[in-house]
């Protein structure tokens, strides 16, 4: 028997990096997930080659996490289809270095509307649900939302506004296990270091644009330098822990956050 057997999971941010990987392994392990993401096509090509391997089901769904109403309609679909709601990865995240100095207005919106109104609308239309669900051995739903080591401790000044994004993220995660924990929801984010994705790959020419490194692969390797396990996670590096967290093997967990970044932030 899997480990999420018979689970229904929604992940954003599923057509790529992390979040398809989140996704793919809950489907391995029997849950039934809706890979949710701004890029349609790539959430149901995500969604198609994880229900291709099974046993879980799959499917894809557009969503702007900025949009409740889109949120909430993701929602709908995963009651709709598979009866509740039990796990919610609130994963999309975007981000754009800028000097301090010369981060913008317009960036820090953008950043914050994404990675913590986003995260927030997610909460809300998930635990909304998950509040008219029976427990089932003590929980009705888990929300897990995605930090990061710069929500820990603010070592980047080119990235003001996602660092304060996912340093809101943690609140959330704290705030919701305070409030829902005794109604048998619980809250728990995970904070990865440096992932090999698409978005550290465009992260990593814009820091050389701001004069971080010489070349394309310096930034990345600047900011590896100090990882204890001596090198990048890829994206299946993280889907154990995620795994973990989803499934009932968690269930007495509630508003912690795990690093998984091979030893960069130590507790
Ligand atoms: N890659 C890393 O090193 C790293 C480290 C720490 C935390 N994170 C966090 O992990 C999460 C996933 O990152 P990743 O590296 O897989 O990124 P990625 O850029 O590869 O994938 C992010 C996905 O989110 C989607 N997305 C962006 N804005 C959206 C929106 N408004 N609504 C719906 N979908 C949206 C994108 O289309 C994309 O498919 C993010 O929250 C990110 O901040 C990443």
């Amino acid at each position: 028997m899997g480990r999420a057997e018979g689970k229904t999971v929604i992940v954003t941010g599923a057509a790529r990096g992390m979040g398809r990987a989140i996704g793919h392994r809950l489907v391995e392990e029997g849950a039934n997930v809706i890979f949710a993401d701004m890029n349609a096509e790539g959430a149901n090509e995500a969604a198609a080659a994880a229900a291709e391997v099974g046993p879980g089901q799959a499917t894809g769904m557009p969503v702007d996490v900025r949009n409740r109403e889109q949120t909430k309609a993701l929602v709908d679909e995963a009651v709709s289809k598979w009866g509740r709601l039990d796990v919610m990865f609130n994963n999309a995240g975007v981000n754009k270095p800028e000097k301090f100095l010369e981060t913008t207005e317009e960036n820090w919106q953008f950043i914050m509307d994404v990675n913590a109104l986003g995260v927030m609308l997610g909460m809300q239309e998930a635990i909304k649900q998950m509040l008219k669900q029976d427990k089932v051995n003590g929980i009705r739903g888990k929300i897990i939302n995605t930090g990061s080591i710069v929500g820990r401790d603010g070592m980047d000044p080119n990235v003001a506004p996602y660092s304060v994004s996912k340093f809101g993220v943690f609140a959330l995660t704290q705030m919701g296990a305070r409030e829902f924990s005794g109604e048998g929801i619980t809250v728990n984010s995970f904070a990865p270091g440096v992932v090999a994705t698409e978005l550290w790959e465009v992260l990593d020419g814009q820091l050389v644009d701001l004069g971080i490194g010489e070349k394309k692969g310096d930034p990345m390797r600047m900011f590896s330098e100090n990882i204890l396990m001596g090198r990048v996670a890829t994206p299946d590096d993280i889907t154990g822990t995620t795994t973990f967290l989803a499934s009932s093997e968690s269930d007495y967990m509630t508003g912690q956050t795990l690093m998984i970044d091979g030893g960069m932030v130590l507790d």
